[in-house]
């Protein structure tokens, strides 16, 4: 299964389920996560989800660069809508959700973690939009949850050298709000949400939703505009030369292009 569910008292832990491709989020992985979701939104037993990866490597290295490879400007489109649902609907879920990120979190990965309401990092842990090196731009709500997070600058920087960022840096920046050893993760992450489930689910969700509020800005919009750029990419001969690059294990050659 690529997603499994386990259930620690109120909380709900989520892990992405396919170490063997880092955890990347290939559609099957999107349509069970969304299951899931559905499920636990049902739920009146669970208050609180945990989202992490298997493996000690990565929480998600990202969207599958095997699905986007050859796609055209029109099936990515259609991939970075699928991603924007997802961030999006864990973004609005009725439920916090605490991102657990115990290694790699990498284009779409750390897209991923950004959607959610905290984010907890290993020590060992590394945040990037290397989405430049493979001849595109994020697509899945990078160019607008990072800046909001950390600070336009500090973003501009991650997405336009790509350059991964460890825990530390992380945590000064504001991208995670606490590291804590590898080992110790899962059990912070569930302790933090045993304390948000002890207070009244309604309020929770109401402090939530009016704590979005304080970000939105015209996020939907310039979200829209994200999706744009991310197909338009796909018209290039840079995105076919750095994705092949990924798999030919080189770096891409984007001279004369
Ligand atoms: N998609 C598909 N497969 C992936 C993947 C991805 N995003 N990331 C890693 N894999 C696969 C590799 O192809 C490899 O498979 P094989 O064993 O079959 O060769 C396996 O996972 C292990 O990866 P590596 O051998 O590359 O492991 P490494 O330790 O040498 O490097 C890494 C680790 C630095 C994370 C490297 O895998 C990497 O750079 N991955 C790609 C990260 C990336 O560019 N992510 C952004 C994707 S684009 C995106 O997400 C767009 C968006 O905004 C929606």
């Amino acid at each position: 299964m690529p997603i499994d569910l386990e259930r620690r008292g109120p909380v709900a832990i989520l892990t992405l389920n396919r170490p063997e491709a880092l955890n990347a989020l290939s559609p099957a992985l999107l349509d069970e996560l969304e299951e899931r979701l559905d499920g636990i939104e049902r739920s009146a037993d669970t208050q609180v989800v945990v989202l992490t990866g298997a493996g000690a490597k990565a929480f998600s290295a990202g969207a599958d660069i095997g699905h986007m490879q050859t796609a055209s400007a029109l099936e990515a489109r259609s991939y970075a809508r699928r991603g924007h649902e997802l961030t999006g609907r864990i973004e609005e879920f009725p439920k916090p959700v605490i991102a657990a990120v115990n290694g790699y979190a990498l284009g779409g990965g750390c897209e991923l973690a950004l959607a959610c309401d905290i984010r907890l990092a290993a020590e060992g842990a590394r945040f990037g939009q290397p989405e430049v090196n493979l001849g595109i731009v994020p697509g899945w709500g990078g160019t607008q949850r990072l800046a909001r997070l950390t600070s336009p600058g500090f973003a501009k920087e991650m997405i336009l050298t790509g350059r991964p960022v460890d825990a530390t840096e992380a945590l000064r920046v504001g991208l995670v709000n606490h590291v804590h050893p590898a080992e110790e993760l899962i059990d912070r992450a569930v302790a933090m949400g045993d304390q948000i489930a002890a207070k009244p689910p309604w309020t929770i969700a109401s402090a939530k939703a009016l704590c979005n509020l304080a970000l939105d800005g015209d996020l939907k919009g310039h979200l829209a505009r994200e999706i744009d750029a991310f197909a338009l990419a796909f018209t290039t001969p840079e995105q076919r030369e750095g994705m092949t690059a990924f798999f030919e294990k080189r770096t891409p050659d984007f001279s004369g292009m």
